[in-house]
């Protein structure tokens, strides 16, 4: 089929690349120039596992197109996905002004009727704004358009496989045609027709559930569910901050919580928080929908807050430890909101370099993947090549983000670079037991600080 992205973001690119990839002829739009030019040249403007090996691909099969011009994307396709941003506004409502800019273009464009499917993050009742609105812009040309919701579950550093091996595909249809056209790009996936480029020797073959609902459902359904996986890390975060205070072992405890196949491992794991763009803004929303709506959904503010209060506890830890912050020598390993990924968005760790820099410390970072992001965001911090420049002459070293690399670094090497072998773990990624043998004073989120100087 022939499919069009518009907005070339994480959710964007993902999924006009792998629409391509199974198959379908995909052609992506992106208002921003500097991006599309990015894109034209054959560059992809972020880092994604899989994903510049598949766009290349695609690029070279002619099965993904880059277009300057929105027109182009739009007379061409079939079915529209809009992959726009909704950033959350100061109030924390969704900023749906793309929205409705990409609705104008589409009804102002279009040549023909098309189904225009909401892939962004919208608020409940998008979709009948979506629908009233391209009537309106388009009254003159008369075309007719149906409207679909498709949420996106993806995850950012395992974003191609997700939309490869979805777990649900939902979409919210209030037209049989409508669903019947969706059923045709997702049949590639369905019946698993397609090369996998991540599992090369033998990936899951189950056909994901394909569920259809009524468009607002759909929009519920994914506010829904990123608040409920908000609410399971700061449940994770209040238990661990108990644990400080009781003696207990938070991965302990939620590792023979997780056992229970009713609340599931995942999602559990205590640190900094939540962060990125989806999960913070989403919850936000999603609050305001309730209040907006009437409903008391005070449970959302109580994760809303244990969340914000991450850093804070960790930065008391760090005093703790250093005594006093100010001009002490801080190597922080880690800028994404979560490992895999460059995106520095609300992420806890750069929010952690910003309020060390604040209490006057002087901070050394390094990220696999995120430091030409975090370079034009953060003055004042000296960017190093490795780990082992940032441990070096340190009095603390902080882990603000759970790379696997970063287990594997050797840490006598570490210790011995460092002017106090001091490790604060703000993700949990290092074996207590294991850095105190090497000599480290080791401090984590939830975990007994074993001879160490109690910092509870
Ligand atoms: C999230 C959802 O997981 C996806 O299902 C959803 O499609 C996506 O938002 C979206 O709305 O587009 P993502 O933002 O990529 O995906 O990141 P997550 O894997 O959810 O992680 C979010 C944050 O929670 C990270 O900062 C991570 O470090 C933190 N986290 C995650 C924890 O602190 N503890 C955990 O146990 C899990």
């Amino acid at each position: 089929m022939r499919i069009a992205i518009i907005g070339c973001g994480y959710v964007g690119l993902v999924t006009g690349t792998c629409l391509a990839e199974v198959g379908h002829e995909a052609i992506c739009f992106d208002n921003d120039p500097e991006k599309t030019q990015l894109l034209l040249a054959d560059r992809v403007p972020i880092y994604e596992p899989h994903l510049e090996e598949l766009f290349l691909r695609n690029r070279r099969r002619g099965r993904l197109r880059v277009t300057a011009t929105a027109g182009e994307a739009i007379r061409t396709a079939e079915a529209i996905f809009i992959c726009v941003g909704t950033p959350p506004l100061e109030n924390g409502e969704a900023d749906l002004s793309a929205i409705d800019r990409v609705a104008r273009l589409i009804a102002t464009e279009a040549d023909g009727p098309k189904l225009v499917i909401e892939k962004s993050t919208v608020p409940v009742r998008t979709g009948l704004e979506l629908k009233r609105a391209l009537g309106v812009y388009a009254r003159t040309a008369g075309h007719r358009f149906r409207v679909a919701s498709n949420p996106e579950f993806l995850r950012e550093g395992t974003a191609v496989e997700d939309f490869l091996h979805p777990d649900r595909i939902v979409v919210g249809v209030d037209e049989e045609a409508s669903e019947q056209q969706l059923r045709e790009i997702y049949r590639p996936l369905l019946e698993h027709r397609f090369q996998c480029p991540v599992h090369r020797d033998g990936c899951p073959s189950d056909a994901p559930p394909f569920l259809v609902t009524t468009i607002a459902s759909a929009e519920l359904i994914k506010h829904a569910s990123n608040s409920f996986l908000a609410l399971k890390i700061s449940y994770a975060n209040a238990l661990a901050e108990l644990c400080e205070r009781l003696g207990a072992d938070v991965e302990e405890v939620t590792r023979a919580m997780g056992l229970d196949p009713r609340i599931g491992p995942q999602f559990l794991r205590a640190g900094l928080g939540f962060g990125g763009f989806c999960l913070p803004k989403d919850v936000q929303a999603f609050v305001r929908l309730a209040e907006r709506a009437g409903v008391d959904f005070s449970l959302l503010r109580e994760a809303e807050k244990i969340n914000r209060r991450q850093v804070e506890r960790f930065v008391e830890k760090i005093r703790r430890a250093l005594w006093v912050i100010r001009d002490k020598q801080i190597g922080v390993l880690g800028l994404a909101f979560k490992p895999r990924t460059d995106d520095i968005r609300f992420s806890p760790a750069v929010e952690l370099v910003r309020r060390l820099q604040q209490e006057g410390a002087q901070v050394r970072v390094f990220d696999p993947k995120a430091m030409p992001r975090a370079e034009k965001m953060l003055d004042g911090v000296r960017f190093c090549r490795d780990a082992y420049e940032v441990a070096d002459q340190a009095e603390a070293l902080l882990i603000a983000t759970d790379w696997p690399e970063f287990a594997a670094l050797d840490w006598e090497r570490i210790r011995d670079a460092m002017s106090r072998p001091l490790v604060l773990d703000g993700r949990n990624l290092l074996d207590p037991v294991r850095m105190r043998e090497l000599g480290f004073e080791y401090f984590s989120m939830g975990r007994p600080s074993g001879d160490c100087w109690p910092l509870n």
